[in-house]
């Protein structure tokens, strides 16, 4: 029968094939459309029914049977062909390998991360604000209504108001009452997160920066407290002795208020563009949460007394590392952040 012989002849051939371009014109050969195995079809015409599909079926059966042997084949010949293309060109012992890229945690987020720790160590817990806010939580319940001159004294005039309504917080103060109605006292927490002002950027202003807000509400809380808790915090972050001075300031939603400023650590008291050639770094603002903030927050100013605080995570880190120019974090440049 032609089928048998054909068959025969078929696996024969297979078996003798040797390399890649012989399986190639095997498949040519017999399995393309125009191939001798679709040409058996053909001689099935003159037969009964029955036999059509007996035979029809067997055909089917073979041609998978050998399809399947020539992608098996067609693998190993094409793996024989690479390793011997190895052996011809074998790898270069002496070349230098290629190092691995390394990812590496930008240093505000470390910062950010050191400091949250030793607030921690301190009892604070570490909560979140929202960037996109209302303008009641970003100005009004801190004491600063509209037309407020502390606006533009505090840069918060630079706040961006989006069309649909809110504004990106231009302070992580903003999350204060929010949390005064959210947690019973005591309340002992901190708050980082990223700030949004319209600034002209230069070396020490950005668009975008980081602040970390604290605040300790209790029965007794006084400015003794405020004065250990941030002396201790900047000597466990500085890992030194820091020398600071407390100025007293003007922020509407704390009376009294202070700015802490640090001797310079990049230029130690000289004069750089970090300081603005004053040697003095102006750290955080804080002081005892005013009356009326607590108020907003639903709590009793006669029972509950507090300090906040907020300061920049940038200036710190800035200080810690060296850097003079804060628009280096957000540039994406590699040199930069490899040295972290
Ligand atoms: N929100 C102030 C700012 O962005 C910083 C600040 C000052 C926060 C005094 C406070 C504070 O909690 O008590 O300039």
């Amino acid at each position: 029968m032609q089928f048998q012989d054909t068959k025969l002849r078929i696996t024969e051939e297979l078996k003798n094939i040797a390399d890649l371009k012989q399986l190639k014109n095997f498949s040519n050969k017999y399995l393309g459309k125009k191939g001798e195995i679709r040409a058996l079809f053909s001689g099935l015409k003159d037969l009964s029914l029955d036999e059509k599909k007996l035979l029809g079926n067997e055909i089917n059966t073979f041609t998978e049977k050998i399809e399947e042997l020539v992608s098996e084949m067609e693998l190993t010949f094409k793996s024989i062909d690479r390793s011997k293309k190895k052996i011809s060109d074998p790898i270069d012992i002496e070349l230098p390998s290629i190092a691995p890229e390394v990812g590496h945690i930008h240093p505000l987020t470390s910062v950010k991360k050191e400091m949250e720790a030793i607030f921690e160590l301190m009892g604070f817990s570490v909560v979140e604000g929202l960037e996109l806010e209302d303008e009641w939580h970003n100005f009004d319940s801190l004491n600063i209504p509209e037309g407020h001159p502390a606006r533009d004294a505090l840069s918060l005039g630079k706040t961006f108001y989006l069309k649909s309504g809110g504004v990106m917080r231009s302070q992580t103060s903003s999350a204060q009452t929010r949390y005064m109605k959210k947690i019973k006292p005591p309340i002992k927490i901190i708050i980082p997160g990223k700030v949004y002002r319209y600034e002209n950027t230069d070396a020490s202003h950005e668009i975008n920066f980081f602040q970390l807000e604290g605040i300790y509400i209790d029965e007794k809380v006084s400015v003794a407290n405020l004065k250990a808790v941030l002396g201790k915090f900047l000597e466990e972050f500085f890992k030194r002795k820091v020398e600071i001075r407390l100025r007293p300031s003007y922020f509407p939603f704390t009376e009294p208020s202070f700015e802490v400023d640090m001797l310079c650590t990049v230029c130690n008291g000289k004069g750089c563009s970090t300081c603005k050639r004053t040697g003095w770094v102006e750290i955080l603002g804080c002081g005892m949460i005013h009356p009326n903030v607590i108020k907003n927050g639903g709590l009793d100013p006669e029972q509950w007394k507090g300090f906040a605080f907020g300061l920049s995570i940038d200036r710190p880190a800035m200080m810690k590392y060296k850097i003079n120019d804060i628009r280096l974090f957000h540039s994406g440049n590699l040199k930069f952040l490899k040295q972290f």
